[in-house]
């Protein structure tokens, strides 16, 4: 007997094919019992007549309760109005195990709730699709780095010092050696990576202890982050514009069927394609105070600003040229007006906000000093970054996407939380 998942029936129509899953749902009408499959790939819709099967198999249609395990065996047809578009006339059913009372039904359930039995929350269509198309994103930053000749060169998680400032590190023991903290970002040791390899990008997850109780935050999160020698900050935006664009029309190519579930509205998705508009912080400023937005020059955009300015736009916008005191200290300044870094954000459209955030780099070994002292970072911990600098340095650049982020928004959703198989966030470590 062939085992056959479901999404390749199309190649087993007229033949007798065994299919293992869980029972989805169940109906009967007079001598007539409906069996939907689910087995990862798809749902499939068995039918079983009473006389057509033994009595003893037609009896195991009662025992099946909602997510019991079961096989069934049958003929494949090809059936248009059938979910899936196929159905199996069944002609064995064999039971693997049944199900205790499942507790989530298709009534609606609160969001603690569904986020307590997140196990198996993750078996619904919804949260289904979303890991497929989560999935499919990862699966495209892979191929266009890749298909770029990159290196993939991971950083490592435990890390001596911090990289995005200090206020969100965790931090554990690590032996006779003092502390050690979860890795706010790879950047550091991809940086060391593009000067061995010319072209790398590390994609790991990265921690950071956010206090911040938003639809937008994790505290633990998946981040690709290529790092590119002799790039400056043009050549920055124009790779992350390319790079949005490959993501963003291959998800939409390859995952029809899931956004379709997700009643997702793909037309500013269609948009986004290279060069992507592009406005300085300046720019930004004048355009929250037209819209009434006391803004003060100088602070970071939050939030709210970052919605507003992303709702002048039908795509992705990329934001430069910081000012300098809110970012990183890895950051290189403006030539043209040193109270500015040469920074990127790349705002979603739709309320997303950023999720890609990226710089050229400090590549002049005294400036990059100066900033470790500003910064109160410890210099001891850096001085194999400083040896970047010292042997060769070059201009370079790069940026992070945070691949929840971006689910997030090609997916259309409203909170963070759903992106992740097991979400961490400040009020939730659990399943
Ligand atoms: O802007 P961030 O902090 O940049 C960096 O970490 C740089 N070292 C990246 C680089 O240049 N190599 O973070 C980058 C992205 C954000 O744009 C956002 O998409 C995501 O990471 N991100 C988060 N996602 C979920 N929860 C959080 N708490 C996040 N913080 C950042
Ligand atoms: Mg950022």
């Amino acid at each position: 007997m062939k085992r056959v998942y479901i999404e390749n029936l199309g190649e087993h129509v007229g033949e007798v094919a065994e299919l293992r899953g869980w029972l989805y749902h169940k109906r009967s009408s007079g001598k007539v019992r409906f069996l939907v499959m689910r087995d990862g790939t798809g749902l499939l819709q068995g039918v079983m007549v009473k006389g057509g099967v033994s009595d003893e198999v037609f009896e195991r249609f009662d025992a099946l309760t909602q997510e019991s395990s079961f096989s069934m065996t049958g003929k494949v047809k090809k059936d248009d109005r059938a979910p899936g578009g196929f159905e199996l006339e069944v002609s064995d059913v064999n039971v693997i195990a049944i199900a205790e009372e499942y507790p989530i039904t298709p009534k609606e359930h609160g969001i603690e709730f569904l986020a307590d039995r997140r196990h198996l929350w993750l078996r619904s269509s919804r949260q289904h699709a979303i890991m497929r198309v989560r999935h499919r994103i990862i699966k495209a930053i892979r191929d266009f780095f890749d298909g770029r000749g990159f290196t993939l060169m991971d950083s490592p998680i435990l890390t001596p010092a911090a990289c995005e400032g200090t206020s969100t590190l965790f931090e554990t023991d690590y032996f006779d050696l003092g502390k050690a903290y979860l890795t706010q970002s790879g950047q550091l040791y991809a940086e060391a990576g593009a000067m061995a390899l010319g072209k790398v990008y590390c994609f790991g997850p990265t921690f950071r202890a956010e206090k911040s109780k938003t639809r937008r935050h994790l505290t633990e999160f998946w981040m690709v982050e290529p790092e590119v020698a002799f790039n400056d900050l043009n050549d920055d935006m124009e790779l992350a514009e390319d790079f949005l664009e490959y993501v963003v029309q291959n998800v939409l190519k390859d995952c029809e069927k899931e956004l379709k579930v997700l009643e997702r509205n793909t037309a500013l998705l269609q948009n986004v394609k290279a060069p992507l508009p592009r406005i300085s912080y300046d720019e930004a400023v004048e355009m929250l105070r037209k819209k009434g937005i006391n803004f003060e020059w100088g602070n970071d955009l939050g939030g709210t600003d970052e919605t507003v300015i992303s709702e002048q736009f039908d795509r992705p916008v990329m934001v430069h040229r910081y000012p300098a005191q809110v970012k990183a200290f890895y950051m290189k300044r403006d030539p043209q007006n040193a109270n500015l870094a040469l920074a990127v954000d790349v705002l979603a459209p739709e309320g997303y906000g950023e999720i890609i955030g990226g710089s050229q780099r400090e590549d002049d070994l005294q400036a990059l000093l100066d900033r470790i002292k500003e910064h109160n970072l410890p210099q001891e911990a850096f001085e194999w970054y400083l040896d970047l600098r010292r042997f060769g340095s070059v201009p370079h650049a790069g940026f992070g996407l945070g691949v929840e982020r971006t689910v997030s928004w090609i997916c259309g959703l409203e909170h963070i939380r759903e992106t992740i198989p097991f979400p961490r966030m400040i009020y939730r470590n659990t399943p």
